[in-house]
């Protein structure tokens, strides 16, 4: 093809891509070609101070993706009117690595002010999370534009909780198109980072009127997990356990094979092996790390893709922790108004 007709080919490609409201890998390689690598840069320096911070955005970018969509929604701030995702329970205080994707917006805002998306950015940021700590790397659809609003009732509703069990876990993945295999798949970013006491303390206090402690939970291991942690723990309680005690910093499918030997942590972990075809799920993983990895990158990009924000859907943030449109993030602002269409 000669150039012109090979330019003409290319925006004609974009267009359709746009129409059809759907994620390219590159999405930014005219408009913000360091992209990728600055926010790359963000985590990995973020990463080499605190190790912590990696499985904090992985699970980041999942509490955003299960809330109206991977619309950078739940790095929204509270406002005088409004509760946001990231004071809910599920992420109060747990919930780390906001100040990282503070940084790569910054640096990005620096290189290409108003073009990249907080939510991007947060999709990226997760992926080099998964590259620093498991060595897992794949391409990220880019693309998603940042909606204004945040509900902290809503990240209450559709997160899951880790007292689920099997049939909630299908349930609440189902209802984001994911399948049962990738909710077992996707479980296996447990394999790092930590818990706190509260998320598990019903499996290890006041159990059952016939058992304190939960049958399905490794009894030595319960043992060590009363002696760390206080019957009256709260979410705030900073005492936290690692959710694979085997290879806790290292994203790797060991935590399956801990599923297996009931060290799971959560009663959600534990109960991957209460159903026969999760079980056989269970036991692939454990029995093959490179077909889980795979699997993994696969499922987290299709995650990255739950009811994205297009086109001129929603807006570009300049901060992530605020809308455009004066701060607010309350139902009924921003989406769709003149002065955030895009222009190009
Ligand atoms: C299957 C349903 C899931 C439930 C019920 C669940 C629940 C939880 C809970 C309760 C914690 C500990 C929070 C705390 O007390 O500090 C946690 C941590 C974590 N979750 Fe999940 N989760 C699920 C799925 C996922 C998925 C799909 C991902 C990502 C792909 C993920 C990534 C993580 C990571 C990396 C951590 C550690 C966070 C840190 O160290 O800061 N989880 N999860
Ligand atoms: C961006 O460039 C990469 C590498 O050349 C290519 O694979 C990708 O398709 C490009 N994406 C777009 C949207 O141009
Ligand atoms: C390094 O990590 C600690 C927490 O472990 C945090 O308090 C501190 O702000 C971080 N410093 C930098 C420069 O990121
Ligand atoms: C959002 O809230 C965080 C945490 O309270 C705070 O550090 C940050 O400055 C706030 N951002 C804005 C733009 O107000
Ligand atoms: C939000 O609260 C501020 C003061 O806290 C008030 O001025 C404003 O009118 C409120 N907006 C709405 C839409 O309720
Ligand atoms: C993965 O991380 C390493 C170490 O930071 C880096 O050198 C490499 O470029 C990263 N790979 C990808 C695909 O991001
Ligand atoms: C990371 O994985 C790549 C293949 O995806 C491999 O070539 C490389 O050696 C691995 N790096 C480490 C540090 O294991
Ligand atoms: C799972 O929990 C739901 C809701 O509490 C309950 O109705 C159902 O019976 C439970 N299923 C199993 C297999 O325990
Ligand atoms: C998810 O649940 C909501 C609310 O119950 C419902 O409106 C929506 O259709 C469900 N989506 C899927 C894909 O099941
Ligand atoms: C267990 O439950 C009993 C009865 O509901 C209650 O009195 C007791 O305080 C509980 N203990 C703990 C450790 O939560
Ligand atoms: C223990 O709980 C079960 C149901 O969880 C109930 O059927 C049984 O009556 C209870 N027994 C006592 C002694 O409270
Ligand atoms: C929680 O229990 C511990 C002892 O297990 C006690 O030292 C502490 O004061 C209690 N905290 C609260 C807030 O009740
Ligand atoms: C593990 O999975 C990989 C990729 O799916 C496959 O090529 C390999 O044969 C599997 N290894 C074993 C031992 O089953």
């Amino acid at each position: 093809m000669s150039p012109p007709v090979k330019l003409f080919f290319l925006a004609f490609l974009a267009l359709l891509a746009e129409v059809h409201g759907q994620l390219q890998i590159g999405f930014y390689n005219q408009s913000c070609p360091t992209a990728e690598s600055l926010v790359q840069q963000a985590v990995a320096a973020a990463f080499a101070n605190n190790s912590g911070i990696a499985p904090g955005l992985i699970r980041m970018h999942f509490h955003d993706c299960f809330v109206r969509g991977c619309d950078a929604s739940v790095l929204l701030n509270s406002t005088a009117n409004n509760t946001a995702e990231r004071d809910a329970a599920p992420n109060n205080p747990s919930l780390r690595g906001f100040e990282v994707i503070d940084a790569a917006k910054s640096a990005v805002e620096a290189a290409c002010p108003q073009t990249v998306s907080c939510a991007d950015i947060l999709a990226f940021a997760a992926r080099d999370s998964a590259n620093l700590t498991g060595n897992i790397t794949y391409q990220v659809p880019s693309g998603r534009r940042d909606g204004t609003v945040s509900l902290a009732s809503e990240a209450l509703a559709n997160i899951p909780a880790p007292t689920f069990n099997a049939t909630q876990l299908i349930n609440s993945f189902a209802n984001k198109s994911l399948t049962a295999d990738e909710m077992v798949t996707l479980s296996g970013a447990h394999s790092i980072g930590i818990s706190h006491c509260a998320s598990f303390l019903n499996r290890i206090y006041n159990f059952s009127n016939t058992s304190d402690v939960d049958p399905t939970l490794s009894s030595a291991y319960a043992d060590l997990l009363k002696a760390k942690c206080p019957a009256n723990s709260t979410r705030f309680t900073p005492i936290t356990a690692s959710l694979d005690i085997i290879t806790p910093a290292v994203l790797d499918n060991m935590y399956y094979t801990g599923v297996q030997l009931t060290l799971g942590l959560l009663t959600s972990d534990q109960a991957l092996v209460t159903q026969a075809n999760l079980s056989a799920a269970v036991n692939n993983n454990a029995n093959n790390l490179t077909a889980w990895a795979s699997k993994f990158a696969l499922a987290m990009v299709k995650m990255g893709q739950i009811q994205v924000l297009t086109g001129t859907q929603g807006e570009i943030r300049t901060n992530c922790s605020v809308v455009n449109s004066g701060g607010l993030g309350y139902v009924g602002m921003g989406s769709g108004h003149p002065s955030e269409v895009a222009t190009s």
